[in-house]
């Protein structure tokens, strides 16, 4: 059986690092931390979490940090490493060892692919992977999840479908992962260009039925959960490569026409064009709530891996 303590000083790199049992436990306190969100608490008084961020973010760094807050806890960090000692030729590794002499907890979001493996190896303190290169985001797996299930009640039985660029895309790489767990039926649907990573197709499709597509238009009636995302135009080796698929999928209310009335659309935003601004009044747009979630979420894991949570 899954309890609290065993979430106490754990690392989160990989949404692999945890079991469904794990994942379950995490979206169902979670859940409980809904009021707290509202009141305020103070069960993480006295702690830390130092957020370092050598890439681009908004809801990611603010999300963590407004949870942090929240519960009664302090943040400190950087956004820009041009202004740490970062630029100065900093390693990595230096940067989490001084760091973690002040914080309790690191939350690293950098543009390389195992950067947050790398770190939690060095770093005593628990380190939370806010995002790794093009690999994953096991944060926002998580919180896509919960999403999931408050919005439909349950994850088992449904069909998913994972739209856009699936390459380059490290959100939809952890929430393959992620589902895989669960008994759904997965639609990957994206440009040739943009196809799933061969190493999450080769692990996933042990577990799940997943079946790839070009175009949404023909499966969407089957959708229960449409998970868009944007081209990850920065992590393109070739600009003439991105600009063969900028633009070459979009929802709009005339692709939604052969949606089922009950769908829901998620997208770890930020937004490009994907989502056409008309879908956002539909009662198919879930994306805004999925933001709130992501709090609740991020409240859940901190709380769990500071060991504020007696059960
Ligand atoms: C995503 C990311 O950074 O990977 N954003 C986020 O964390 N919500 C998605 C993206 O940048 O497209």
């Amino acid at each position: 059986m899954v309890g609290a303590a065993d979430f106490v000083g754990r690392d989160v790199i990989s949404i692999k690092d945890f079991t469904r049992d794990e994942i379950d436990y995490i979206l169902r306190i979670a859940g409980e931390m809904a009021p707290l969100a509202k009141s305020g608490s103070d069960i993480l008084r006295g702690r830390i979490m130092a957020t370092l961020f050598f890439e681009p973010s908004t809801r990611t760094r603010l999300s963590f940090e407004a949870a942090m807050y929240k519960l009664g806890g302090s943040v400190i960090g950087f956004s820009e490493p041009e202004i740490s000692s970062v630029k100065k030729g900093e390693s990595l590794v230096d940067t989490v060892r001084v760091v973690e002499k002040y914080a309790d907890v690191i939350v690293l979001r950098h543009p390389s692919e195992g950067a947050a493996r790398f770190a939690a190896e060095y770093a005593r303190a628990p380190v939370i992977n806010a995002g790794s290169g093009a690999e994953e985001h096991p944060t926002q797996a998580l919180l896509d999840l919960y999403t999931i299930l408050k919005e439909k009640g349950r994850i088992d039985g449904l069909t998913v479908a994972l739209m856009g660029d699936l390459r380059y895309g490290r959100t939809v790489h952890s929430l393959a992962y992620a589902l895989s767990l669960y008994k759904v039926r997965l639609f990957l649907v994206s440009p040739d260009l943009l196809k799933m990573r061969r190493e999450v197709l080769e692990d996933i499709k042990n577990r799940i039925e997943v079946y790839e597509y070009s175009s949404i238009e023909e499966v969407l009636p089957e959708v229960d959960v449409l998970y868009v995302t944007r081209i990850q135009k920065e992590r393109f080796p070739d600009l003439a490569e991105y600009a063969k698929v900028r633009g070459s999928y979009k929802v709009d209310l005339n692709v939604l026409r052969r949606a089922r009335s009950d769908l829901i659309i998620l997208h770890p935003l930020p937004r490009v064009d994907e989502i056409a601004v008309e879908v956002d009044s539909t009662p198919f747009a879930r994306y805004f709530q999925q933001v709130e979630n992501g709090l609740v979420t991020r409240m859940a894991l901190l709380a769990l891996i500071l060991g504020a949570i007696k059960e």
